[in-house]
């Protein structure tokens, strides 16, 4: 953008599922949508940023001003983040996949006797890594998808993965896939309440939030 409260300023955003494979026609994923992500990067480069979306696999068109780097699994997802430093923040929104599994190069078949069982590994924590990295982006965001004990279990996220703000939200509801989002923002200074918003207005607020920071 020209102007803005963010010109200048290179601001990395992650967002959407995680997909990872099974064997070439199977996958794990999550039920993340990548609005509330994709509302962000939008909401930042309407301020003026240069913002980089790192986006598992959505059907979301890419905000205007917005450059997109696809990717699929969490691995290709910490690569990609870690090419597109240096950065003056960092917004990691996406739902990343917990665990993988060693893909088989072929489809497992049906007809073998027993199900097969899927040996799990833990994937990499993209965020504890960027938080904890020598090119670490002044602010380091990160979201918390929670169903109970929201806060605490948030103030505890922030401690645990070196975030500066942790945006928590209750998924308990029809958030996932929804257009709302009630969400708490936990920083050093304690806790906001935010009222129930629409994603693309949480998105505005966040932003808004991030260039006062900057
Ligand atoms: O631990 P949990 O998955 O609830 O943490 C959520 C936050 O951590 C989000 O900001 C998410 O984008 C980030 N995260 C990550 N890499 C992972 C797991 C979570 O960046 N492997």
């Amino acid at each position: 953008g020209t102007g803005g409260r963010l010109a200048g300023k290179h601001i990395l955003v992650t967002a959407g599922p995680t997909h990872e494979p099974i064997d070439p026609v199977r996958y794990i994923a999550n039920r993340s949508s990548g609005k509330q992500g994709y509302a962000i990067a939008g909401a930042l480069a309407a301020l003026g940023a240069r913002v980089t979306l790192v986006s598992g696999p959505v059907a979301l068109a890419t905000p205007p001003g917005v450059s997109r780097i696809d990717v699929e699994t969490a691995q290709d997802m910490a690569n990609a983040v870690a090419r597109a430093l240096p950065a003056d923040a960092a917004v990691m929104v996406a739902a990343v996949g917990d665990w993988r599994t060693d893909a088989a190069g072929q489809k497992i078949k049906k007809e073998g006797g027993a199900p097969p069982s899927l040996q799990l590994s833990e994937n990499p924590d993209i965020l504890a890594m960027l938080a904890a990295s020598p090119r670490r982006p002044a602010l380091v965001v990160g979201f918390a998808a929670e169903t109970e004990r929201v806060v605490e279990h948030a103030t505890a996220k922030r401690a645990r993965k070196g975030a500066d703000w942790i945006v928590a939200n209750d998924v308990s509801g029809d958030v996932m896939g929804g257009e709302a989002n009630a969400i708490h923002l936990v920083t050093a200074d304690g806790v906001e309440h935010w009222e129930r918003l629409p994603k693309d207005e949480v998105a505005r607020r966040l932003a808004q939030r991030i260039a006062d920071a900057l």
